[in-house]
């Protein structure tokens, strides 16, 4: 009777975690999209505790109390830590919990190998059986990946918040492949001759140092891309513990971790128009404040003043807000969503102009401008937004750089050539606000500030939307 009720629980686990998904890929349900995966991850874990029986001793689970002591633990760091983070040190948090899941997926691995050795050790008849040839396996193979992931997101973490900087040597790739050779030589070695006592603990050492030199090189502001790949690692190293405790819906938590991941990987080299080889090996966007690539900008740039501001957009017919990096270091999305209600009263139509990776994550814009109330329904998206900056009286650009910049387009030299941008030239005016003429991720110089439909607007976004506000009042 319980195994039956255990796999209702599994089924219901695994279908919440399909349908949420499904509803995280759109704003207006990604919340309850959240909810109903967490669920039934819930009902999935209570099953297992309550429900779980051994096939042959027939025992269930008993050690209650480490069970709840550490659901108890995790949960309340898991609480504190999603109520204090900081909308810009999401990638850092998603990060640091990914390397959490690695490190399961790779204890789950060395204790069942244990576990396994053991069980060889007694037995008396030295031919590895085929079952428990694929065990050991998958074993291994949860062992690499999730120890690479563990490492690899830990050094993401410290590069995000600043505690590891970037560093590589000459011959670095050529070393991370001998490590990473070596791990699977060892892995294969192991798996054909399970009765070497320590060898798993040299692969887990192994995986750690490829993890922490695969991801040391790589430019710090690249880091959401290596992220989500290495979610999606952490998703195939649980899908292995799935297959070990043959365990259906920590197979299917893995399987679609392991594929959303990757097709999120795909997704964000592809809107940025680089190959995933250049992400992992290149040097774009990392500390390199040097990076060159790209026409040296000539020419002047015209400032406008606030209250000057404030007139053309009250007097606009509509306003489109360009979004960036900027507006969630300001953290100025209320103000944001606070002048779009002070311009629409006034008759104004105003809207959104989101660029799939405007900030610093996947749509980050998105989650920046829901977290203000900002309608769904004023969100467009680059395709729909391009058609409609030609109808547009004021673009607004606020801490957004190389989302807007014309050199993907125009020059082949430039390090962001061929990624798609908001072409926000066609609106008729375009005031651009940050705070001085530095550049953005890609480091390099923008000619929107210096094309003549252009007006920059300097000042902290927050501060510089306070006053708008407060002049546009007055208009
Ligand atoms: P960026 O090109 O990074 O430009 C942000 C601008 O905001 C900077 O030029 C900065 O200029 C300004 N700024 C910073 N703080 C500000 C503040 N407090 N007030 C006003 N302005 C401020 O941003 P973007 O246009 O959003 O482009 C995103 C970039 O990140 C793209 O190159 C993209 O490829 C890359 N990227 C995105 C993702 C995802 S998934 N979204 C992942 C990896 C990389 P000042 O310093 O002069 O103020």
């Amino acid at each position: 009777m319980n195994q039956y009720l255990l796999t209702i629980c599994y089924l219901i686990g695994s279908i919440t975690f399909i349908l949420g998904l499904k509803m995280l890929s759109n704003p207006a349900s990604a919340r309850k999209g959240n909810l109903v995966a967490a669920g039934g991850m819930t009902i999935a874990i209570l099953g297992t505790i309550f429900l779980y029986k051994d096939i042959e001793t027939g025992t269930g689970l008993n050690n209650y109390t480490w069970i709840f002591s550490g659901l108890l633990i995790g949960a309340i760091i898991g609480t504190l830590a999603a109520k204090k983070v900081q909308m810009t040190a999401m990638p850092e948090m998603v990060s640091l919990f990914n390397g959490m899941g690695g490190a399961c997926a790779s204890l789950i691995s060395i204790v069942e190998f244990n576990h396994l050795s053991k069980e060889l050790a007694t037995n008396p008849n030295p031919l590895f059986l085929p079952h428990e040839q694929t065990k050991v396996l998958i074993i291994v193979i949860g062992l690499i990946i999730g120890s690479v992931s563990f490492a690899g997101s830990m050094i993401a973490w410290g590069k995000l918040n600043g505690r590891v900087k970037d560093f590589s040597f000459k011959g670095q790739n050529i070393l991370n492949l001998i490590v990473l050779a070596a791990a699977i030589t060892s892995a294969c070695f192991l798996v054909m001759n399970p009765l070497q006592p320590n060898l798993h603990y040299i692969i887990l050492a192994l995986s750690i140092v490829y993890g922490i030199f695969f991801v040391m090189p790589i430019g710090g502001a690249d880091m959401p891309v290596v992220i989500s790949l290495l979610n999606s690692f952490t998703g195939v190293a649980a899908a292995c513990g799935g297959f070990l405790y043959d365990n259906k819906v920590m197979l299917t938590g893995g399987i679609l971790v392991g594929a959303a991941g990757t097709l999120l990987t795909i997704l964000m080299c592809k809107a940025m128009n680089r190959s995933l080889k250049n992400v992992l090996i290149g040097s774009f966007g990392g500390g390199n404040k040097t990076a060159s690539g790209g026409s040296s900008v000539q020419g002047q740039y015209k400032e406008i003043s606030l209250s000057d501001t404030a007139m053309i957009m009250s007097y606009a017919s509509k306003v489109m807000i360009v979004p960036g990096y900027g507006l969630a270091v300001a953290q100025a999305q209320h103000t944001c969503h606070e002048l779009e209600k002070i311009l629409t009263e006034k008759g104004v139509e105003v809207k959104y102009a989101i660029h799939p990776v405007a900030g610093r994550m996947p749509g980050h814009m998105n989650v920046l401008l829901a977290e203000a109330d900002v309608s769904y329904d004023n969100l467009l998206e680059m395709e729909q937004a391009n058609d409609e900056f030609a109808t547009t009286d004021v673009v607004l650009v606020l801490g957004a750089n190389d989302v807007v910049n014309p050199a993907a387009k125009s020059d082949p030299t430039s390090p962001i050539y061929g990624m798609p941008i908001l072409d926000v030239e066609l609106a008729k005016t375009i005031v651009v606000n940050k705070r001085s003429m530095k550049p953005g991720y890609a480091g390099i110089e923008n000619e929107l500030f210096f094309r003549p439909k252009t007006s920059m607007l300097f000042g902290d976004a927050k501060k510089v939307l306070q006053d708008l506000c407060a002049e546009i009042k007055n208009v």
